[in-house]
Formats: C-alpha cells, structure tokens, sequence
C-alpha cells in the first residue's frame, strides 16, 4: 500500500506535496515524510497523519523549493515510527527515495551492503534499496538512472519507487513493477503519484507507467521512460483524465465515507450508461458482445477477489447461477493463487476489484492466466493494473472512492454484475422473457428507488444510538441476502471495530444460536419473496432467546415488524434487486455507529484503501 507523490517544475512544491499527500492518505497513513529541494535538502517525516507532518514545517524557509517528493505509509517492514518513516536517505546523505511495496531479498542485500561499512538506521527494505543505488553510483561510476536500472534488476518483489539525488536537483527518476505510479504531465512540470489524484487540478494529461518500466525526469531533457527488462526507450501512452477535482472532495458531508454512500444513485446512473438504455432497449455491453461464444462455451465461471470485492463475486454466483445455468466458483484470490487450482481451457476467471490494484488478485489473475483461462476483469479504477493484466473486461464506473469502506463501489459491482447475468441470460435462452423485461425495468428505476432507500437515514441514526455499548453483532440472511449479511458485517466491523459476523440465517442452530442473549443485536434482512418465511422462522427463534433485533424489510411488512425491535423498510422489488437495496441501510447503521463511536470513519485504524502487498 502507502502513496507517493512527486514535483519537479517551477511551481513550489510544499503544498503540491502536501495536498497530495492528503488526497492519498486511503493508502496508508501510519506515518509520513517529505523531502524538498532548495539549493540543500529538507527531510521531514513522522509517524502519524499528513497534518502532523504539516506541524513541523513551522519555519517557511523550510517551504521553499521546486521540487520534492512525499510519502504516506502503511507499515509492512518494521513498525509505524519515524525512523522507519519515508522518504529515506542513502548514507551519504544524497540519494532520497520513496517506495510502496516490499523487497522480498532486501536482507541478503542488507548483509552485503554491511560488510562494504553501510550502516542502516530502519528496520525498511526501502533503506536498503537507497542505499544500494547509491552503492551502485559510487562503485560503477554512473548517474541516477541507471543505478536504478542496475539496482532494480537486483531485488526481487513489487515496487513503486520515486528517487532524487542532490548532486543532481533538476532530475528525478522512478520505477514501477506491481504496484501503481502515474505521471501528470504539464507545462515543462512533472507530477508524480501513485495514482492520479495529487495532480489532478494541475494537469489531465497523465502517463500510467506499466509494470517493468521507469521514467528519466530531466528539467532540460524532458521525460524518458525505458522498458526495464529490455533496456529500451518506449513512447508512453498519455491519456487525457476524465476525473474532476470535485469527485476527491469530501463537499457538504461530514466523511468520504456518506458522501459516497449519498452518491450511489448517481454511480449506478453511471454504470448503466450507454449500457441499459432503457427497458425497452437491449442490454449493450460491448465487451460481452465480443465474448458471447466464450461465454456460451465455458465449461466455469470462477470469480476471484477479496474483501467487499469478494462479497460481490458470491452474490455474482448466485446470479449467475439462476440466470445463464453456467457452474460458478467463487474464490478468495489469495487463496487460490497459493492452491494449484485445476483450471482448463474453457474456464472463465473473472476478478473483481474497486482498485484494480490489489496484490492477490493481480497475481491469482497472472496464474489464472498462465494456466490457459480467459480472464475477464472488473475494475472501477480506469488504467489499473488488473485492467490492464486481464484479456477484456468492464469497469464499473462508480467514480473516486476514497473512504477506505467500499460502499458505492460494491453497489455499482453487484449492479452491474446483475446486468450481465441479464444480458447474457437473455441471448442464451436461460431466462425467461417476462421476468427479464420486469427485472430491467427495475434496473432502469434502480437510481430513484435508491434515493428513497436513502431517506430512511435519519431513522437508521436513531437505531444506531442503541447499539453503541455494543461488543458484537450478528448479520443474517439467506440466498441472494447473504452476501449482504457478511458484507453489512464487514462493514460494522472495519469502520466501528465491534465484532460482527455473518451468516446464513439458517446456519444458526448449527452453533452461533448460542451466543444469543438479550446483549447480542441482530441485524436480519428479511424481505418478501424468497425464503421470507424460513427467515420468519428464524427471527422467532432468536426472539425467544432474547436477541435484539433489527430487521431490514419490504415496506409494509407487519409480520416482522411484531416480532422485532426496529425495522428499516426498503420499497418492494424483485428479490434479484432487493440485495442491492437492503445493503444500503447496513451502510449507513455501520457509518452512525461508527461515527458516534468517534472512530475515524474514512480511515479506519490498521487498513488501507488499496492492499498492494499480499
Ligand atoms: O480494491 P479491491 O476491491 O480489490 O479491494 C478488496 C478489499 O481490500 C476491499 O474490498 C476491502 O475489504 C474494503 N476495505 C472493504 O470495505
């Protein structure tokens, strides 16, 4: 995980730093550090946040300079300190560096560099690499850049890397093999971040460098980027950004977190563009379209990825199922990349990802790949890896997320995930017309069906008031609802830290039944149609042992209502939508319970928005 950002240009670079530093706090923000150039070097770092850092820059000569390079840290090799913090130094005091990523041989590198008198002051592998590149200029007599290319040739492992040397102040170089750096490209200045955000009100012209590459910055010479393996000079593909400053902004709201929660209408509104017309129009998915035989071929679908991600690619299973009658797996991608799965020509992997960045899931979809499947990915971010390592795909479109709880993205994934069961449901036959037609018509209102969902907020905050001396919570829900209950469950635990479990309502006699007493919640989503009535059952029987429970149900139920302690209503609809629906009150009973818990809801402790390292 952990960001990076970069200038170089004529602009000063503090507050580009700083900004950005702030826009990539979702990636780590156990502690953080800048280095700015004016005629000597300024380094600064800390454990702790992107305002803390700010505090110690009292002295506004310390400002000045234009160029510089920053870092936010999610810790991997040694604890959140500020000696382990980044940027870090080479011993001689010249060669500056940040990373994101891990070097997996940085100790038998480490033991070289001690036996030549270096002396290491961090527990990083970060450090290592500083101050093997600076090795690699003393020793070989060359500048920067190719002690880069030397020094990454050398260690194994995944790295996004940004790099200055002071005996050369209008240069900097960089690298990237598994984990993001984008370049922004101005007017004689160049931005550097690891993904677009820092620099997006200063430049739509960006460079997504790929794996194996690095970049030469020169103030005089300009951008050179090489092939790393081949050790050749490429022309980078600049793509012209669609992002708007305003999507990274938190606006009227209180967090990233509701905001993005509040957006939701808007994000389906823009996966279903150009898509779902309308529902008198046929579902339009290009890259399906191109990929129907492949599809009406598969022997299997195994979806592949993790966390909220991976709560999408269940309810995918049960969509895909019913829908298109094509066996379906669902797999955790760190999982299976480490299990020898049996995959053959014919099976379809298909990775789910709001990233597009997340280690597992690129490496399981790279061993998918090798071992003949046709991968077919899904991504929010635009230009990710995972986009990019897939053989076709869709990006869900949800705009930014930078709460570090996946809210609109999930329901842009489990949305669009119903749409293609849809489409490809219709063209092979497996579905019946009338329901296809009544279900798009659902779709196509899905947007206002959600603002209403969302008018039930004041109503789930003063729900959330009850529950806050909890310690543990129960989700339940069954066919399409669980997903939703381990996904609800996750969420309260990520952001609010009070342990939460889901599971299928009807797993409950088969042992957690006995955790209940009048102490343990109970969320239960529990909407007509379905299993309505087994859920009915279930409810009655942790009723009488004495749980509380909180029931998210089809608007004007009564029969629930009797036998709970607060229900939450959500409009009537197919029972395929209604996962969709019944999400969206777990989103925000987690978000007020959370937030008046006081935790920090945007960037809860120990986690990072993108988990670039396995
Ligand atoms: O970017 P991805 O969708 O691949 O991320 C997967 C998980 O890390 C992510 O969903 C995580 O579980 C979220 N914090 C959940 O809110």
């Amino acid at each position: 995980m952990c960001g990076i950002v970069g200038y170089i240009g004529n602009k000063p670079a503090y507050d580009i730093l700083i900004n950005g530093l702030k826009k990539l706090e979702y990636r780590g923000y156990d502690s953080s550090g800048i280095m700015i150039y004016k005629e000597k070097k300024i380094v600064k770092k800390t454990k702790g946040k992107v305002a803390d850092l700010e505090n110690l820059f009292t002295n506004s000569n310390e400002k000045k300079g234009n160029i510089g390079i920053g870092h936010t840290r999610w810790a991997t090799h040694g604890p959140p300190n500020k000696t382990n913090s980044h940027p870090h130094t080479s011993n001689s005091g010249e060669i500056t560096l940040v990373h994101n990523g891990i070097f997996e041989n940085y100790d038998s590198i480490k033991k070289v560099l001690i036996k030549k008198g270096y002396i290491f002051h961090s527990e990083t592998d970060s450090e290592v690499l500083v101050n093997l590149i600076e090795d690699i200029i003393k020793t070989k007599k060359v500048k920067l850049g190719k002690a880069v290319y030397y020094a990454l040739k050398q260690v194994v492992g995944a790295y996004a890397i940004v790099v200055f040397d002071s005996k050369n102040p209008k240069e900097i170089v960089g690298a990237r093999l598994g984990s993001p750096l984008a370049i922004g490209v101005g007017d004689a200045e160049y931005y550097f971040g690891s993904d677009a955000t820092p620099f997006l009100e200063f430049t739509k012209s960006c460079i997504y460098l790929n794996d194996n590459e690095m970049f030469i910055v020169n103030l005089e010479k300009g951008l050179t980027v090489r092939e790393i393996e081949k050790d050749s000079i490429i022309d980078p593909f600049v793509q012209e950004l669609k992002q708007n400053i305003e999507e990274v902004e938190k606006g009227r709201y209180e967090h990233f977190m509701l905001k993005e929660i509040f957006e939701q209408p808007q994000s389906i509104t823009d996966t279903f563009r150009g898509r779902l017309i309308s529902a008198s129009h046929p579902i339009s998915i290009s890259s399906l379209k191109k990929y129907y035989e492949v599809f009406k071929n598969a022997n299997r679908i195994i979806f592949i990825s993790c966390g909220t991600s991976w709560h999408s690619s269940l309810l995918a299973e049960y969509y895909f199922e019913e829908l298109l009658r094509i066996p379906v797996e669902v797999e955790y991608a760190s999982e299976f990349r480490y299990r020898n799965p049996v995959i053959n020509k014919g099976d379809i992997v298909i990775p789910i990802s709001q990233s597009g960045e997340t280690a597992d899931t690129l490496a399981a979809i790279k061993m998918a790949k090798e071992k003949g499947a046709f991968l077919y990915g899904i991504c929010n971010v635009v230009g990710s890896s995972i986009a990019r390592e897939t053989h076709t795909g869709i990006y869900t479109h949800a705009g930014s997320e930078i709460g570090v709880a996946s809210t609109k993205a999930f329901s842009c994934q489990i949305s669009l995930l119903l749409l293609m069961a849809l489409s490809l449901g219709n063209k092979f036959g497996t579905i019946n017309q009338k329901r296809y037609l009544r279900i798009l018509k659902e779709l196509e209102n899905l947007p206002k069906t959600i603002e209403k969902v969302l008018k039930s907020n004041d109503i789930i905050e003063s729900i959330s008031e009850k529950y806050l001396d909890s310690q543990n919570f129960l989700y339940l829900g069954r066919g399409y609802h669980f997903p939703i209950a381990l996904e609800g469950a996750l969420k309260l635990k990520e952001i609010s830290y009070i342990h939460a479990e889901g599971y299928p309502a009807a797993e409950m006699k088969h042992g957690p039944i006995a955790l209940i007493d009048k102490n343990m919640p109970v969320v239960v989503i529990a909407t007509k149609k379905g299993n309505y009535h087994k859920v009915v059952s279930n409810i009655m029987e942790i009723k009488a042992r004495g749980g509380k429970i909180i029931a998210v149900v089809s608007e004007g139920d009564q029969e629930i209502e009797k036998l709970s302690d607060q229900i939450i209503e959500i409009p009537n609809c197919d029972e395929l939508i209604a996962p969709i629906l019944a999400n969206i009150p777990l989103q925000l009973l987690s978000y007020h319970i959370a937030n008046k818990k006081g935790c920090n809801v945007d960037q809860p402790r120990n986690l990072a928005k993108s988990v670039t390292v396995e």
